[in-house]
């Protein structure tokens, strides 16, 4: 487990001199991380560089200086003018697990006996806010700030979700959490700001800092909270009162009660855990869920869960000794761009890639990053030689966030833009955000014909990649329908081509009429969709022509398909609709056979915000309208299949669940609700266990689907 192993860097610092630099460093970092402003120093380097400022200081007590970030909350960069009723403290960080095991001990050693109990909840990425409420109305927000006073943001009240104007009841309560942006809420504020010529937020959480100071905009920006405490004041009820007492799983059921969202309404809500095992199997969950979640997490935080205990440890200037942060591998680094590719698509889109200094980024090295599209490079103001914030979690593409802008030197050099097509020379087309050279996919036509010939779509065996190009720069064929009127004179005239390969080839043709819609659809490379994408459309609408038929609305009702990906699809289609005429007329099947199966009936969609109702009851998971053996499941396949599935490819296996009325899947997360496994799974296999997802083998698998096969 990466988490687990990572040691925290730290910053060596020789003298006085690099002392009071670094000092500098972090204090300006610090203040621009909690204004909202742009930071030039990502997070990991921060902590390595306040590591490195705490040992200089421990070797040279006298030298301290009195800006220095250590000891204080938000580094001493915030401040504000409304008093807060109690301390709003800080946590201390762990890196690793002999970080969490020499906190806790050193825990135990200080109160002198072993700790009663333990809660683990996701440290979540955002900022802190304290909420007032006065008999039951939510009169004031105010920030950390230093962690005694803080800035009063209530202009910010009725744009957080979460903190309700009004609570349950008529309770008198400060509420304590989190503000952040989903990664939804993030798009729709960056979309917003563009709208108003504004340049877009670098990262989620700024944008949250950004938009909960800001006063005056003239649009509205949302932003969710997620409350991990409560802080009884003057008028508070005694429940209130007593409620600190009874452990964080029931204060947090409490405030729930009253309307207030909780952290245990995160896909990986606090749990207790009755010894430091238990938290340390949690720390490990909630890490390998961290890519599948709808917010940023950078961290978990582990409580001592009894009052008893808390009392007894007590707090420092900072941050209180009963909790700690144990801090995730960060997400987001920066590093130098050191220049811009442009790669021609499939589809001949124009795709702008960035190639960057090797950079470590959630326990992988990153070389090439994707850009956004030319107008974003532009809007962004990005430069050859600038330093740039790369965020990567987990399995995503890694992408460029936004230059920091801090850091320019001056000889950064302007990215140069293709004026014609980097793969043929063509014009573009600049009409919408992503260029495309104006052959379209004509540009790519051996690569298109090649996936189109490929083993998930119309399996053409012989029709590889050297044999496209020959049949292209011979001129036999301009397009996929073309392939289908190939005859056996025309084949002879190629090289390498006798009459046998010639007739293989023309029979495997001849095959390929017949794929199903959904392999039919996928050859066409459909922008915006893929194999899965392919089957559910093919199996929704049963015939090409219905789906020619739908619109951007209808087309919505499939599974996976939302208002952009619609609007796409319905495009290409339109453009694609000489080709597919042609296809029908030289006699492609445009049909699935089964027919259409009505888009209620289709596989439910995987539970929004990834929660696992129903993961262990996957037969009854549907109730009497469940027809099929795996309707509503999210199915990942792992592992050499054995018995009746031996011969079946992933592909061909993702099929099957698709025709059972389940939804394949390729990684295992929060949102899986079973797992094949076959012979030699691996990490799929201990990510299933640690989530407690239903693992089945393979014979069991076909028993399940039983009439389904073969
Ligand atoms: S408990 C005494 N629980 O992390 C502070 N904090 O780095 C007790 N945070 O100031 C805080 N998620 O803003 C707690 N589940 C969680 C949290 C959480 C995020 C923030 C909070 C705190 C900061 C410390």
């Amino acid at each position: 487990m990466r988490a687990m192993t990572s040691s925290a860097p730290i910053a060596v610092l020789a003298d006085l001199d690099a002392y009071a630099r670094a000092v500098d460093t972090a204090v300006a970092a610090a203040a621009a991380y909690y204004a909202g402003g742009e930071t030039t120093l990502d997070d990991a380097t921060y902590d390595a560089l306040v590591r490195g400022i705490e040992a200089y200081e421990a070797g040279h007590p006298g030298q301290v200086l009195a800006n220095s970030p250590t000891g204080k909350v938000a580094g001493g960069a915030a401040s504000g003018d409304v008093a807060h009723s109690a301390p709003m403290l800080s946590l201390a960080n762990v890196f690793s697990e002999a970080g969490l095991t020499a906190w806790a001990a050193g825990l135990e050693r200080r109160i002198g006996r072993p700790v009663a109990g333990w809660h683990v909840s996701p440290k979540l990425d955002g900022l802190a806010i304290a909420a007032r409420y006065r008999e039951g109305r939510l009169v004031q927000l105010v920030t950390r700030g230093d962690g005694a006073s803080g800035e009063d943001v209530s202009h910010a009240i009725g744009t957080v979700v979460g903190l309700p104007e009004r609570l349950g009841r008529d309770e008198t309560v400060e509420i304590r959490g989190e503000v952040l942006m989903t990664h939804a809420q993030f798009e729709d504020a960056n979309a917003a700001r563009i709208a108003h010529g504004g340049a877009a937020f670098a990262n989620a959480r700024g944008a949250a800092a950004g938009s909960l100071r800001a006063r005056e905009r003239g649009y509205a920006v949302e932003l969710t909270c997620f409350a991990y405490d409560a802080v009884p004041v003057a008028g508070s009820s005694e429940e209130i009162r007593a409620a600190d007492g009874l452990g964080h799983g029931r204060l947090m059921a409490l405030l729930a009660e009253l309307g207030v969202r909780t952290t245990a309404a995160t896909p990986v809500p606090g749990r207790g855990a009755a010894t430091l095992e238990e938290v340390r199997e949690r720390v490990a969950e909630i890490a390998g869920l961290r890519a599948g979640l709808p917010f940023g997490i950078d961290g978990i935080v582990i409580r001592a869960d009894s009052a008893a205990d808390r009392e007894s440890a007590g707090a420092g200037s900072r941050a209180p000794r009963w909790a700690v942060a144990y801090k995730l591998p960060a997400t987001e680094k920066i590093t130098r761009l050191l220049g811009v590719e442009w790669a021609v698509g499939r589809t001949g889109v124009i795709a702008p890639r960035a190639v960057l200094e090797p950079v470590l980024v959630d326990g992988s090295t990153i070389t090439y990053a994707t850009l956004h599209n030319p107008g974003d490079i532009t809007r962004r103001d990005l430069r050859i030689g600038d330093h740039v914030l790369v965020h990567k979690a987990g399995d995503v593409i890694p992408r460029v966030e936004a230059p920091v802008l801090g850091l320019r030197t001056g000889r950064e050099q302007p990215i140069a833009f293709p004026a014609v097509c980097p793969e043929c020379g063509s014009a573009i087309d600049t009409s919408e955000q992503r260029w495309r050279c104006v052959r379209g996919r004509d540009c790519r036509l051996v690569a298109s014909l090649t996936y189109a010939a490929g083993r998930d779509q119309l399996d053409i065996e012989g029709l590889g990649g050297s044999r496209v190009v020959q049949l292209v720069e011979a001129g036999l064929v301009t397009d996929l329908a073309d392939v289908f009127t190939l005859t056996r004179e025309q084949l002879l005239t190629l090289e390498r081509m006798g009459g046998t390969s010639s007739d293989k080839l023309l029979a495997a043709i001849g095959v390929a009429k017949t794929r199903p819609l959904s392999r039919v659809f996928c050859a066409l490379g459909v922008r915006g969709t893929g194999r899965s994408m392919s089957r559910r459309i093919a199996r929704a609408f049963g015939t090409m022509d219905a789906v020619r038929a739908a619109d951007a609305e209808t087309l919505r009702m499939v599974d996976g398909i939302g208002a952009e990906k619609a609007t796409l699809v319905v495009a290409e289609l339109l453009e694609l609709a000489p080709l597919i005429d042609r296809l029908a007329a030289v006699g492609v099947t445009m049909s699935e056979p089964g027919g259409a199966v009505p888009v209620g009936s289709a596989p439910a969609p995987a539970t929004e915000g990834g929660g696992r109702e129903g993961a262990g009851d996957p037969d009854g998971a549907d109730g009497p309208t469940a027809a099929l053996p795996l309707t509503g499941l999210t199915v990942v396949v792992t592992g050499a299949m054995t018995g009746p599935l031996e011969a079946l490819s992933r592909n061909e296996m993702n099929a099957l669940i698709e025709r059972a009325g389940g939804r394949a899947s390729s990684g295992v997360s929060a949102r899986t609700t079973l797992l094949v496994a076959g012979e030699r799974a691996g990490s799929k296999r201990e990510k299933a266990e640690q989530l407690g997802v239903r693992i089945i083998d393979p014979d069991g698998f076909a028993e399940l689907l039983d009439g389904l096969l073969g």
